[in-house]
């Protein structure tokens, strides 16, 4: 079967596509035979059709470049995100959540039955559930605004890390969204990725600990590299994926799994990944 996943000819957005989780998203579309658009605070070296430059933290700048793709849209792949410290907390939940669903709320018309949106949370949204009840009113404030809004009305709730809070956000968000995306034949989902190897790691390592990032690895014992996120995110976004709608796909080399029955244990985490090492 040729085209697999049948994107050949189709028009994608990839966020956060200069780097990383994002980058390689375009990369694999681009190979596919998608057309891709780019869009990136910085430039991309992804030979995609099209790059924008984009600033999730601001609402015009996402106004603008919405203005500039012409539909239709087929996917879009929500990769861009920071990862908290040296970043604001501020800075860190509006790119991940509120620029985020700005962007994906205004492409939807330009989007068509078959459509996917794509989006990457973390393995840090671990326990997301607990926070249904407050995110939930988050989840109903109508654009970017009103979102500003909320957060600053209730910045105690979310500022111990605007990271995992904004993590939190789009697990919910995509339970929530599909049911009225999903009438205009639109699916929504989200991965939810371990430890990986990219340029955000360092950020991770510094504000945890190494240790700590290290107790996210699971079963795998690994952290994973960047196209091992993007592959999952890419097959999420197929048409092949029809029948799957609003929800989270834990890419976390089996960390939840284990953590849910109570099976994590980091020193086989790392005996495994010493093995791994050994093996080179
Ligand atoms: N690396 C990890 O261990 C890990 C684990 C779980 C989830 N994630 C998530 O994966 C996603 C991709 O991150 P990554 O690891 O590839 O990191 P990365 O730093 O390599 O890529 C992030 C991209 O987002 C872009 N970006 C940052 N601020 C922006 C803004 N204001 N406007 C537009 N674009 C902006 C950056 O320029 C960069 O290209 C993020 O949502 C991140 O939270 C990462």
């Amino acid at each position: 079967m040729e085209d697999v996943l049948g994107y050949q000819g189709r028009s994608v957005v990839v966020t956060g596509a200069a780097s990383g989780m994002g980058q390689a998203a375009a990369q694999i579309l681009v190979d596919l035979g998608a057309q891709v658009t780019a869009l990136d605070i910085k430039p991309t070296t992804v030979p995609v059709a099209r790059a924008l430059q984009i600033d999730l933290r601001d609402r015009a700048s996402i106004e603008e470049v919405v203005d500039a793709i012409d539909g239709p849209v087929d996917g879009l792949f929500s990769c861009a995100g920071l990862p908290g410290p040296p970043f604001s907390e501020w800075d860190t939940i509006l790119v991940n959540f509120v620029g985020a669903r700005h962007l994906a709320e205004l492409l939807v018309p330009k989007m068509s039955a078959g459509s996917a949106i794509s989006v990457i949370s973390s393995s840090a949204a671990i326990g997301w559930q607990d926070h249904i009840k407050v995110i939930t009113t988050l989840l109903e404030t109508d654009g970017f605004d009103a979102a500003v809004e909320w957060l600053e009305a209730n910045e105690k709730k979310w500022s111990w890390s605007g990271y995992a809070y904004s993590k939190y956000i789009i697990d919910a968000w995509v339970g929530w969204w599909y049911p009225e995306l999903g009438r205009k034949g639109i699916r929504i989902n989200c991965i939810n990725p371990g430890p990986t190897e990219t340029a955000m790691m360092p950020a991770f390592q510094d504000l945890m600990g190494k240790e700590t990032v290290d107790d996210a690895i699971g079963p795998v014992g690994r952290y994973s590299r960047a196209e091992e996120q993007a592959w999952p995110l890419v097959c999420l976004g197929s048409p092949r994926l029809s029948y799957v709608g609003g929800t989270v796909l834990w890419t976390d080399g089996g960390w939840h799994g284990a953590m849910t029955m109570g099976r994590h244990n980091a020193q086989w985490a790392d005996t495994a990944a010493d093995q791994m090492a050994k093996k080179g």
